[in-house]
């Protein structure tokens, strides 16, 4: 596992925006996995930013996203589709049938796994960039998923319906479900680049980068990847033993 401690969220984007984006010259036809929330922000605003400065072309670049709420239509604006459209895609010109995100609207996990046939038969993820949870989860795999989990219609635990509701007008209004790439899908990625800041983020840090591999910290099974560079800032970085 290759550690980067950065200062702030700011050299945070800058960091795994180069990355992503020198990923995407070397190779036109790169497969990228994707996430929301708050850890990617400023990374995608920076991708955005060099994208138009240097005219890097999108064209033929394919994506998948980890999750989608379940239940919510992709014209929701907390929908992970409406924030991926707002904060990367509409303003880089990748072609919107490439990018794909799993469908709320899937009522089981036999149809939900297609999105792992999707994802082979575009010849895998090349690069998955994650975010983590305060509970170590990554994609919404909770504490306990079953590290062969594919992709699947999980339940968000109260600590995570919790801490997605800053982007809802009210606790209730949070989905209990969504549905998510599982850890075995999430594995199966060539690379994967896992970033983090703030303090509420250094329990999952350390169990991520420390171990022991553990099925109550889903981050943990990244430790048997032989592909995984995590950025952190010091505050996310402040429990590590070194
Ligand atoms: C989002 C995802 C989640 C988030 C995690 C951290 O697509 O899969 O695992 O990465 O909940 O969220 P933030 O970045 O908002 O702290």
């Amino acid at each position: 596992m290759n550690l980067i401690i950065v200062e702030n969220d700011q050299e945070l984007g800058q960091k795994t925006g180069d990355l992503i984006l020198n990923k995407i010259k070397a190779n036109k036809n790169i497969v990228l996995g994707l996430a929301t929330g708050s850890s990617p922000i400023t990374t995608y605003k920076y991708i955005i930013e060099k994208t138009n400065q240097e005219n890097i072309d999108w064209s033929n670049v394919r994506t998948f996203n980890l999750d989608e709420y379940k239940g919510l239509e992709p014209t929701h604006e907390q929908s992970y589709r409406y924030f991926m459209n707002q904060n990367l895609f509409d303003h880089v010109n990748i072609d919107k049938n490439n990018t794909l995100v799993p469908s709320g609207s899937v009522k089981d996990n036999e149809k939900a796994k297609e999105y792992d046939k999707l994802i082979e038969k575009a010849g895998g993820i090349d690069l998955q960039l994650l975010g983590i949870g305060i509970n170590g989860h990554i994609g919404f795999n909770e504490p306990g998923s079953s590290f062969d989990s594919l992709t699947s219609v999980v339940d968000l635990t109260d600590l995570t319906i919790e801490a997605n509701s800053r982007f809802f007008e009210n606790k209730n209004d949070v989905p209990t479900k969504a549905i998510s790439m599982g850890l075995k899908s999430i594995m199966k990625a060539k690379e994967i680049v896992l970033i983090a800041f703030g303090k509420n983020k250094a329990e999952a840090i350390k169990h991520l980068v420390e171990g022991p591999v553990d099925v109550q910290w889903p981050c943990s099974v990244l430790l048997n990847h032989n592909n995984v560079t995590v950025i952190v800032d010091k505050e996310a970085a402040s429990m590590l033993n070194s």
